[in-house]
């Protein structure tokens, strides 16, 4: 059993990863957010797997289990900017993250489908609305899950004791 998790989020500025975070502490959008949230832990008996889990926001220092690239549905130049954060960033499994769905009516999935075909460390992509409080939960749940319980090519057995 791991002891804990730490989920990083990442993505273009302003597309709502503070956002995100404080939406899923608060259960309430954020009128003011600050550039940065504080680091947040989550205590196990709280979180579907049961397992301590800290949500990071963006830092170019921190180490991670997951990480969750954060784009804005309404914001391509965000949407093309995800392919160049998976390069970087290959060592752990990756969430994709289409916030701001609040904002259009047609789904970014079409868009999102080619880079998930072509990143197998992608695990799963989720949308999302910090705004609207819509899948937010659920997201931090896919980033636990992608860590406790991982399929993609990261997953070693043998290193994983
Ligand atoms: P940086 O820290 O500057 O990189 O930005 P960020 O990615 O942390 O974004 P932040 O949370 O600061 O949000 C940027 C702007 O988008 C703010 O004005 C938020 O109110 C707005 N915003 C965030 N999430 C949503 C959302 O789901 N829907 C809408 N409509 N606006 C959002
Ligand atoms: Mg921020």
């Amino acid at each position: 059993m791991r002891k804990d998790v730490r989920i990083l989020l990442v993505g273009e500025p302003k597309v709502g990863k503070t956002s995100l975070i404080m939406s899923l502490v608060s259960e309430e959008f954020p009128q003011v957010v600050p550039y940065r949230a504080e680091e947040i832990t989550i205590p196990a008996d709280v979180t579907p797997e049961r397992v301590p889990t800290h949500i990071v926001d963006y830092s170019g220092t921190v180490t991670a289990n997951v990480i969750c690239i954060v784009y804005a549905v309404n914001n391509k130049k965000s949407i093309e900017k995800v392919s160049l954060a998976i390069v970087l960033e290959v060592l752990v499994p990756v969430i994709l993250v289409g916030n701001k769905s609040d904002l259009v009516e047609h789904s970014s999935m079409e868009t999102i489908l080619p880079v998930m075909n072509q990143y197998t460390e992608i695990e799963t992509c989720v949308e999302c609305s910090a705004k609207n409080l819509k899948n937010i939960s659920e997201l931090f749940y896919y980033a636990q899950k992608a860590v406790l319980h991982p399929t993609g090519p990261l997953y070693c057995p043998e290193e994983k004791q």
